[in-house]
């Protein structure tokens, strides 16, 4: 077993989500409840979708935002060099110990998706699990996926997005402000599909699915790949 922490700050090395800079305490908190949050939409389906989709992973896999490190144990056996990025530092703390938990050989890396610290082509696989929802600067961190995946590597994802039903997309807009506030910087109505095409990334396969156990505003999901397009800048 081999891991280590690359970059990581302590104590709490806290995030500007939305305007909103985490004290140090409350990003403690976030990560902290994070695991229990999620646990009954987890249970719902979210648990099998995160198998289905890693089992497409290849190669070097580079996840974005790995939070707690809740895809760890979904990763295909067999699989090349994981290397899990989380910039918050509560979060890069639960994730290193769930890799040493884990019998896994991963690297942990202290960074954001907007800024990866990798170079062009690096990985032939990047891993996106409801992350672009909450980075600060959501289309630099596509621009930076784009940038860091191998000719014919591809960017696998489960993300909330926007709602097709036109009414429950005007609750996420309504009530998108509260709850960037109380969901560490999450935006409910982002268009994560439209965002990737706009990056150049081209979605391949999506499914929608429905994330059960979870509040109404973020139940919309989509579920796919997506390769690169266009010349590799
Ligand atoms: C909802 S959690 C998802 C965690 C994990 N990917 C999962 O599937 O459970 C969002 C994660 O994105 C991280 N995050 C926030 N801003 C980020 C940024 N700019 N770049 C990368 N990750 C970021 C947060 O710290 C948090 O761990």
């Amino acid at each position: 077993m081999r891991w280590g922490v690359v970059g990581a700050e302590t104590p709490a090395m806290t995030i500007d989500n939305g305007g909103r800079r985490g004290s140090g305490m409350w990003a403690r908190i976030e990560a902290w409840i994070y695991d229990p949050f999620l646990a009954l939409g987890e249970r719902r389906g979210m648990a099998s979708r995160r198998r289905a989709l890693l089992a497409l992973a290849r190669g070097r896999v580079l996840e974005l935002g790995a939070g707690t490190g809740l895809n760890l144990a979904h990763y295909p056996a067999g699989m090349g060099e994981l290397v899990l990025t989380e910039p918050d530092s509560a979060m890069c703390a639960r994730l290193a110990r769930r890799v040493g938990r884990s019998g896994r050989d991963a690297t942990v890396v202290a960074a954001r998706a907007e800024a990866l610290p990798f170079r062009d082509g690096a990985f032939d696989t990047v891993v996106s699990t409801l992350v672009l929802c909450t980075v600060e600067d959501p289309a630099a961190a596509v621009r930076e996926v784009r940038r860091v995946l191998a000719p014919g590597g591809r960017l696998l994802f489960v993300e909330h997005v926007r709602a097709s039903a036109p009414r429950l997309a005007r609750w996420q807009d309504r009530l998108a402000r509260p709850w960037r506030a109380l969901a560490g910087g999450c935006r409910c109505n982002q268009a994560t599909l439209e965002l990737l095409e706009r990056g150049q990334l081209r979605v391949e396969r999506v499914a929608s699915g429905r994330w059960g156990g979870m509040p109404a505003l973020v139940r919309p999901l989509v579920v796919g790949h997506a390769g690169a397009t266009g010349p590799q800048s």
